[in-house]
C-alpha cells in the first residue's frame, strides 16, 4: 500500500522528556534535535518525499527567554553544521512560518539554505518556524482581499485551489499523514486547512524518544488504515 508522500510531525514532549530525568528542558531540546537528523535520515531512507516539522510555533515566542534563546541557538547551530550535509545528500530546504520575527543572520541563514537547495529534487524537509496556521491563512485572505479591491479577481473566481496557492505551503502536496508525540491529541494550529484529509496519529512517545522505529510503526499504521478503506479514494472515504 502506499506510503505517504507527505508526512507532517508536531515534535512535542521535549521538555516532559527532560523533567522526567531531573534535567533542564533545554536538554529536552537539545536531544530533540538529535532526534530530528535521525527521523530525517530514515524518512528519506524510505522514500518520503516531503515532511514538515513544526519546530517553533507562534505562540512559542511567549515561554520563558532562557528557553527561546536555547531553541534560537540550536537553529543557528543546526543551520549553520549541518547544511552541507543537507545539500551532499540532495535535500530541498524550506522554511514556513513569520521569518521576519527571527534574528537577522537566522533569517540569512534560512535564506540561503533555500537558495541552495531549491532545485533539489528527491526530498522536501520543510520546517516551520514561528508558524500558525491561522495567520497563515489570514495572509492569504489579505493578499486575496487586496486582488479583489484591485480589480485582479472576481469573488466568484475564489475557489480551493486559488485559496491554497495563497498558502505558505502553496508548493507542496497536502499533507496525507500527520504525526504528533508527546500524548497530547491536538493539532495546536498546525497546517489547518492542509489537514482536511490527512490520517491523524498521536503517539505518547516524547519526540526525544521518537526513534526509526517509532517511524515505521506510525508510517504502518497509516498504511493498514488505508488498506482497511479497500479501494475507496481519498474523499470517499469521509
Ligand atoms: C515541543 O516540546 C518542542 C518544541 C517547542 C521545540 C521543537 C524543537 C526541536 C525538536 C529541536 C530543534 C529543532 C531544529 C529545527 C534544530 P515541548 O517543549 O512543548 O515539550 P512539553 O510539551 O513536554 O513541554
Amino acid at each position: 500500500m502506499h506510503l505517504p508522500k507527505h508526512v507532517a510531525i508536531i515534535m512535542d514532549g521535549n521538555g516532559r522528556w527532560a523533567e522526567k530525568r531531573g534535567l533542564p528542558r533545554t536538554a529536552g531540546h537539545k536531544v530533540g534535535a538529535e532526534t530530528l537528523k535521525k527521523i530525517l535520515t530514515h524518512a528519506q531512507k524510505k522514500g518520503i518525499e516531503v515532511i514538515t516539522l513544526y519546530a517553533f510555533s507562534s505562540e512559542n515566542w511567549k515561554r520563558p527567554a532562557e528557553e527561546v534563546q536555547t531553541l534560537m541557538n540550536l537553529f543557528r547551530t543546526y543551520l549553520k553544521n549541518d547544511v552541507k550535509e543537507l545539500i551532499k545528500k540532495g535535500i530541498r530546504v524550506s522554511f514556513i512560518g513569520e521569518r521576519e520575527r527571527f534574528d537577522a543572520d537566522l533569517q540569512e541563514q534560512m535564506n540561503r539554505l533555500e537558495r541552495q537547495t531549491a532545485d533539489f529534487q528527491g526530498f522536501h524537509v520543510v520546517l516551520a518556524l514561528s508558524y500558525g496556521a491561522r495567520n497563515d491563512i489570514i495572509n492569504a485572505a489579505r493578499q486575496i482581499a487586496a486582488k479583489a479591491a484591485g480589480g485582479q479577481i472576481k469573488p466568484q473566481e475564489i475557489d480551493e485551489s486559488f485559496f491554497s496557492a495563497h498558502l505558505s505551503t502553496a508548493d507542496l502536496p497536502a499533507p496525507d499523514f500527520i504525526i504528533r508525540t508527546g500524548g497530547e491529541e491536538r493539532i495546536s494550529n498546525f497546517l489547518l486547512w492542509e489537514a482536511a484529509y490527512a490520517e491523524l496519529y498521536f503517539t505518547s512517545v516524547f519526540w526525544p524518544d521518537f526513534d526509526e522505529k517509532a517511524l515505521d510503526d506510525a508510517l504502518e499504521t497509516c498504511q493498514r488504515r488505508e488498506r482497511r478503506y479497500g479501494g475507496l479514494n481519498m474523499k470517499q472515504k469521509i
